[in-house]
């Protein structure tokens, strides 16, 4: 009996003292909503609400393991709106991590920020901040990662960021800095650095030298290396036309022969969009463009909605009286939804211009007013009833990955059928492997491809294993990547578990390159289905040949190319080395033997035999095995981890 008290007396102990530890002192508590009072914002974050007691809860907000600090807060794209207040966040003195970018936050970065003592990550990108960097900015002794860029700042780059030697990258480019650039020889770690499209002046420091042209692009001032215009002997300062303007130049004419391919792809497409229209379904697809293989015709443009297409910044389309509350947008997901505020109105008054046509539909992406940027698809051909296809999307709602792209909202009506994505600008898989082909472009390297399979594994299995869905799409063109920054970001997979809203495609629809044999009706892919699709993902990646458009690329009027099958045949001839992307193999890099590692779980993935395929979480094991030490360092690092020391670096 009297042990009983004890335990019980112990456990009420217990509770109390978690109950005391599960929440934030009430000054950070306060500090998180001052700064939200501060800072109007067109979406509620829902911090206020009774069903998120915990400020450990709000959406954004992440404490450490004992829920007794804050330690991150990431409101990217919000919708915020004004003065950045002082004395509000720099009250959070445990921050680690604080992202505010894609916002719309005026005035000067409070003092207060730049005296975080553990803060590591600092994104505040893409808002109109002004004023200077002040020199405090000394006092951010664990900074890793600053990112200021596209905003309006000005004045000098304070010399005191040499002393923050915990650096990895810094990112000013986009704003309004003057003089010239600190000497920043302390920076041991930097990997990433710009400054470019600046009013920076002077000879680049020799520690500089090191990065790109493209770090120090426009900034007519700049001289010295790496740019292509020496620096006058005597002084610092430079004359005539410089290097940086050249390269500008050069960037620029690139942009141009990119933009052309782009064009002529559209082109491509619309042509055969037309020859599809026309009855003629057996053409092959193009590279950037997703399948044709449900044989889709587009339907004709319905009364109620105008094509998105069609619709220009200049040209609204305002929905006829009454209509209104039957057309309505619904969110699907978590707190906050990605922070978006707007209705199907908006959406339909946003600009908007195609992305791809495919078998699923259209593409758009869509600018709306408020400068945020979607993703959004028109899907043909649905056959689901509005229950079927909004608990679908509901589920949908509830995938929560970074390497998954979360669907935001959907539109459902008789004639018309939306979905509404993040938009990620750059670009898929498909269009980084074969868009730039021979454009003069750099092809993506070893490093860009290993971290992009080892995202869509992580996307994979974890829509496998933690929500029980079947992607159902893999392919290239349903990978898209994030550029700069986090590997662990670098792509995410989309259009995933959609498959079964569809019409049953054509019995002379063919199949794509990404289909596993066994698989009949595509409306009903299996796990295994999936990670056949996976193991030819990667082997296009390995070898530079798009499964879907045989192998002569945009020109490819051949069936689809059977790549593992290919992939065997040559191997089987000893001819190993022959199978790599001869881009890869130029670049070189001594990865051969990651490359080959990594097709042979490929291999494994494309085996015939669905049994004898490895489920997603061990695909997932074998190619974090593959990467070694390299990506389980990034992990930790940029995970953030949760109640770990922030001071402390690997
Ligand atoms: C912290 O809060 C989360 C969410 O409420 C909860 O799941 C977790 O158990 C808490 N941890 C501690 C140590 O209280
Ligand atoms: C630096 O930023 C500019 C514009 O933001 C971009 O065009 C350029 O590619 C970047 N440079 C590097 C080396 O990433």
């Amino acid at each position: 009996m009297a042990a009983l008290q004890t335990a019980a007396l112990l456990l009420l102990l217990l509770l109390a003292v978690a109950s005391e530890a599960a929440e934030p002192p009430q000054q950070e508590r306060t500090a998180l909503q001052e700064f939200l009072l501060g800072t109007p914002h067109e979406r509620s974050l829902g911090w206020n609400s009774p069903l998120a007691p915990s400020a450990c809860l709000w959406f954004g907000v992440t404490c450490d393991a004992a829920n007794a600090t804050v330690v991150a807060v990431r409101l990217p794209g919000v919708g915020l709106v004004g003065d950045f207040p002082a004395g509000t966040l720099g009250k959070l003195t445990s921050l680690h991590t604080l992202s505010l970018r894609s916002n719309r936050l005026f005035g000067a970065v409070p003092g207060d920020i730049f005296s975080l003592p553990n803060l590591h990550s600092l994104y505040l990108q893409n808002n109109r901040l002004s004023g200077s960097i002040p020199p405090e900015l000394a006092g951010l002794t664990a900074l890793r990662h600053l990112a200021l860029y596209d905003n309006e700042l000005s004045g000098e780059i304070p010399a005191a960021l040499d002393g923050l030697a915990q650096l990895r990258s810094v990112r000013l480019d986009g704003n309004r800095l003057s003089g010239s650039i600190p000497s920043l020889s302390g920076l041991r770690r930097l990997e990433v650095f710009n400054v470019s499209e600046n009013q920076l002046d002077g000879a680049i420091p020799t520690f500089l030298a090191r990065f790109p042209p493209e770090s120090f692009a426009g900034n007519p001032g700049l001289c010295g290396e790496p740019l292509n215009s020496p620096c006058p002997v005597s002084s610092g300062k430079k004359k005539g036309l410089s290097g940086a303007a050249i390269a500008a130049i050069a960037v620029g004419a690139a942009a141009a022969a990119l933009l052309a391919l782009v064009l002529l792809v559209l082109c491509f497409c619309r042509r055969r969009r037309d020859a599809a229209a026309t009855g003629d379904n057996s053409g092959n697809k193009a590279m950037s463009t997703p399948t044709q293989e449900r044989g889709f015709t587009p339907s004709p443009v319905s009364g109620e909605m105008t094509d998105l297409a069609d619709l220009t910044s200049s040209k609204d389309l305002v929905p006829s009286a009454g209509e209104t509350t039957t057309r309505r947008l619904v969110f699907v997901g978590g707190a906050g939804a990605g922070g978006y505020s707007f209705d199907l109105e908006d959406l339909l008054r946003a600009s908007a211009e195609v992305l791809g046509k495919g078998g699923a539909g259209t593409t758009y992406r869509a600018v709306l007013e408020d400068g945020a940027t979607v993703v959004v698809k028109r899907l043909k051909d649905v056959v689901a009833a509005r229950r079927e296809f909004a608990s679908a999307l509901e589920a949908l709602g509830r995938v929560e990955h970074r390497n998954l792209l979360p669907v935001r909202a959907y539109y459902f009506s008789k004639d018309e059928k939306l979905l509404v994505a993040d938009y990620l600008p750059a670009g898929s898989l498909a269009a980084a492997l074969h868009g730039s082909r021979g454009s003069g472009q750099t092809p993506m390297d070893w490093d860009a491809r290993a971290r992009a399979a080892l995202c869509a594994a992580r996307g994979m299995a974890h829509l496998h294993a933690a929500h029980g869905l079947v992607h159902g799409d893999v392919k290239s063109s349903n990978l898209l990547l994030r550029h700069g920054g986090d590997p662990d970001n670098a792509a995410a997979l989309s259009d995933y578990s959609l498959q079964h809203l569809f019409a049953p495609l054509p019995p002379s629809a063919r199949a794509g390159g990404y289909h596993a044999p066994e698989l009949v009706d595509r409306r009903r892919p299996t796990f295994s289905s999936d990670v056949y699709s996976l193991g030819v993902l990667f082997l296009e990646m390995l070898t530079g040949k798009c499964p879907a458009s045989g192998t002569a690329g945009v020109d490819g009027g051949g069936a689809a190319l059977d790549l593992p099958r290919w992939v065997q045949s040559v191997v089987r001839e000893e001819w190993t080395a022959e199978v790599f992307d001869q881009e890869l193999v130029r670049l070189g890099g001594g990865a051969e033997e990651e490359m080959v590692a990594l097709l042979q779980v490929a291999m494994a993935c494309a085996g015939t035999s669905p049994d004898a395929r490895p489920e997603a979480t061990e695909v997932l094991k074998r190619v974090e095995e593959i990467g070694g030490g390299r990506h389980g360092r990034a992990t930790a690092e940029e995970e953030g981890s949760w109640g770990t020391p922030t001071g402390a670096s690997p």
